[in-house]
């Protein structure tokens, strides 16, 4: 069995972070949601990963992941041209797969439970695809499945204005090698893009055995703000384990699970967990409250945070109350008393910022 994981794409729905990097590396829990999905995967028993890559932000991808050491496994970079979509993505990995069954893991999904489980379900029964569902409150967001009361998957459509039922498709799917086939007989979508869901139609529709699981455990797909927010605090929640190997003193209160990282100094602060603090960065009279994560050598001085994402070198000093945010890379947030009531904003395109 093989796997290739989707870092393409373009990222359009978390501007302007992903101007600056690639959706798949912004950090959940401090550690980019790409590293999830290798974990996943590894844990599966699967050696051999395809990622495919972007010739924008391929390079980015290629310098974090590196050549799959840090996991004992060989990694190989398969650069799509464009984002002509997800079943476009296998037609490019196809010398990579050649006939080999293989998991597809979209690179910006996350769950909450590992998949070795589906991989042994899907050697068990050989069906020719193998999908994840699960029931959403919008499923006009994702591709949807019509499911008869056998528990049989009789249509899937991508995104539809009137969907068939509330099962969305998740983006982890086992194939075996018919789905080239299936993808060699659909055309583009009305967005332009060879869809994957269209494929799996097309298998269901030439009889192929398609079988489905519905997850019962989390999902995420952390395409915007709130999404990465809701992932960042069930990461926190579920796997943060609390390890402190920087330096806390004793005028600071830590108060559930909170970890702090090596080469970091916090001082008379209050840190209420799940809190994970990077490396290298100093908290000094502030309050870090529940489901936050602070990244590498970042600053907060005289500061209160709750519910928020703050990344490596940012700066945050004399700030009332910051809650509900996603603070990108060598950002500086001051509050600057002498302008009264006034704000001095520098922002980058497609910011949002709520006063
Ligand atoms: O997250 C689940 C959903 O993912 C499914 O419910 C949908 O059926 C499926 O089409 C997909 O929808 P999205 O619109 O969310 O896909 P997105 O364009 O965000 O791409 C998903 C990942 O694949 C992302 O990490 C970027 C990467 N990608 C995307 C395209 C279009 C590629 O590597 N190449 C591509 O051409």
């Amino acid at each position: 069995m093989k796997a290739i994981i989707l870092s393409g794409g373009k990222g359009t729905r978390l501007r302007p972070l992903t101007y600056s990097g690639a959706k798949q590396l912004v950090p959940v829990a401090n550690k980019p949601i790409l590293f999830y999905c290798i974990d996943n995967i590894v844990e599966a028993g699967i050696s051999d990963i395809g990622i495919i890559i972007s010739p924008e932000t391929g390079q980015e991808i290629k310098d974090a992941v590196g050549d799959g050491g840090r996991w004992g496994i060989s990694i190989e970079y398969i650069t799509q041209d464009v984002p002509g979509g997800l079943a476009h993505a296998i037609k490019t990995a196809r010398d990579f797969l050649s006939d080999s069954p293989f998991v597809m893991y979209l690179g910006d999904n996350l769950i909450g439970m590992r998949i070795s489980k589906f991989v042994d379900e899907f050697k068990a029964k050989s069906p020719e695809a193998f999908i994840l569902l699960k029931e959403v409150d919008n499923p006009k967001q994702f591709g949807v499945a019509d499911v008869s009361e056998d528990g049989r998957v009789t249509r899937l459509i991508e995104k539809p204005d009137v969907p068939p039922s509330n099962l969305a498709l998740v983006g982890i799917y086992i194939f075996s090698a018919k789905i080239h086939d299936a993808i060699d007989r659909i055309k583009p979508s009305s967005r332009g893009e060879l869809e994957i869901t269209d494929a799996i139609q097309k298998l269901i529709e030439m009889d192929m055995n398609v079988e489905s699981f519905i997850l019962d455990k989390w999902w995420l797909d952390t395409g915007k703000k709130d999404d990465m927010l809701t992932a960042n605090a069930t990461v926190l929640d579920e796997w943060l384990k609390g390890e402190i190997e920087g330096e806390v003193d004793d005028k600071t209160k830590i108060i559930g699970r909170v970890s702090v990282g090596k080469g970091s100094v916090v001082k008379d602060s209050t840190i209420r967990g799940p809190v994970v603090i990077g490396e290298n960065t100093i908290v000094e009279s502030s309050f870090i409250g529940p489901h936050t994560s602070i990244g590498n050598k970042v600053k907060i001085i005289r500061t209160s945070i709750e519910h928020s994402v703050i990344m490596d070198e940012s700066e945050l000093c004399d700030i009332e109350r910051l809650e509900e945010s996603l603070v990108g890379r060598r950002v500086k947030i001051n509050a600057n008393h002498k302008l009264h009531k006034a704000l001095r904003l520098m922002i980058g395109d497609d910011s949002v910022v709520e006063v």
